[in-house]
């Protein structure tokens, strides 16, 4: 008897951790901010870089150094209406976003789906970069 009283609320006292450290945990994983130098910029640099360089960048596009300025707010001139590569928290208004998923000759762009001859990015960097874009693309 003295032993059942004991385990019970131990047990329930565990499980009461499991529930609030699980959902602390979930909490931080799904709001920390996306950060442009640490989520971003390897993404850049893995699969966009060797084309967009800083020396002889294609379509002018550099997207190796200086690139959060070359990219947010600054509008591509091959695409009618225009729009900005990326504007801060509208990635639907995106035309880099639209680039990557193959949606750009629907807003009026034009070239092929980046990266141009690669594998499409997987649907987990596609979920980083436009919560990027979401969370008002800081240079963080
Ligand atoms: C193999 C070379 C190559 C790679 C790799 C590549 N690009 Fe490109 N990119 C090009 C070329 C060439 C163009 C111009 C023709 C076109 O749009 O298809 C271009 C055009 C673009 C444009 C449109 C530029 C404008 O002024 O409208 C964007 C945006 C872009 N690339 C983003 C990316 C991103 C982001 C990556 C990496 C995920 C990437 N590219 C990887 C070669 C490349």
């Amino acid at each position: 008897m003295r032993s059942a009283k004991i385990w019970i609320p131990a047990a329930a006292l565990v499980a009461i951790l499991v529930v609030v450290i699980g959902v602390v945990g979930f909490g931080q994983e799904t709001s920390a901010t996306v950060s442009f130098s640490n989520d971003i910029m390897p993404m850049f640099l893995a699969s966009c870089a060797e084309c967009h360089n800083s020396e002889d960048p294609s379509a002018g596009l550099n997207l190796e150094t200086n690139v959060w300025e070359n990219i947010v707010g600054v509008e591509s001139t091959r695409v009618e209406p225009p729009m900005a590569f990326v504007k801060p928290g509208d990635p639907q208004n995106s035309y880099l976003i639209h680039k990557l998923a193959g949606t750009h000759e629907e807003v009026g762009g034009r070239g092929q789906r980046m990266p141009r001859g690669r594998d499409p990015w997987t649907e987990e960097q596609m979920e980083l970069i436009i919560r990027w874009v979401s969370e008002g693309a800081l240079n963080n």
